[in-house]
């Protein structure tokens, strides 16, 4: 049956590698049937939770920017996949920020259950990614019917663009996708 599924780039930079893998899973789910939304977090008004708890009576954020738009598709996906440059060994501040001001959800109805994470990084170490898998995890634990499906982190790529000649994890984002 055809899953709702959400991709949610992170990076802000133009010619983001992520954002080109998350289009190519976006590409994958596509195929494979799914309804599928890919979104950025770049050219979107997205603030800093600031835990004020008035989302937990009002059922949404008080705060007026972008993020309430996105918390809803992140709450009426089946599947959410997540990509993010890696910076610091962690997922990126920007996608951070988002996932804090996720907290309307918490307590409420939502459908995701499968939740996956792209990251890009310089570094192409097997555990580059380990804290940003843990990061992410973090906030899975907080909505008890979704869990981590999967994911990969696309090492060696620094320069903007660059993932036009690692056309191996262009495969693996739509591999992803298709899988869904
Ligand atoms: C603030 C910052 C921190 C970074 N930290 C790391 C890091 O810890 N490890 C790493 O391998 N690459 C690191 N990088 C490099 C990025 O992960 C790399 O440039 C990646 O290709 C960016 O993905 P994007 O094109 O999707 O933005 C960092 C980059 C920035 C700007």
């Amino acid at each position: 049956m055809a899953k709702k599924v959400l991709i949610l780039s992170s990076s802000l930079r133009p010619d983001s590698n992520s954002e080109q893998l998350a289009r190519e899973a976006g590409r994958g789910a596509l195929e494979a049937g799914n309804d599928v939304e890919v979104l950025s977090l770049a050219g979107r008004d997205i603030r800093y939770c600031e835990g004020c708890m008035a989302c937990h009576r009002l059922l949404y954020c008080p705060i007026q920017d972008d993020a309430n738009d996105l918390i809803k598709k992140v709450q009426e996906a089946d599947a959410v996949v997540f990509a993010s440059p890696i910076y610091y060994y962690d997922i990126c501040g920007q996608l951070k920020t988002f996932l804090d001001r996720t907290n309307p959800l918490y307590g409420q109805p939502y459908r995701f259950r499968d939740i996956y994470l792209i990251t890009v990084s310089a570094d192409d170490a097997p555990d580059t990614a380990k804290r940003a898998v843990s990061t992410l995890d973090g906030w899975i634990r907080c909505f008890d019917k979704a869990h981590y499906a999967g994911g990969f982190n696309a090492g060696g790529m620094s320069e903007a663009n660059a993932v036009g000649n690692h056309p191996q994890w262009l495969q693996k984002a739509y591999e992803l996708g298709k899988s869904i």
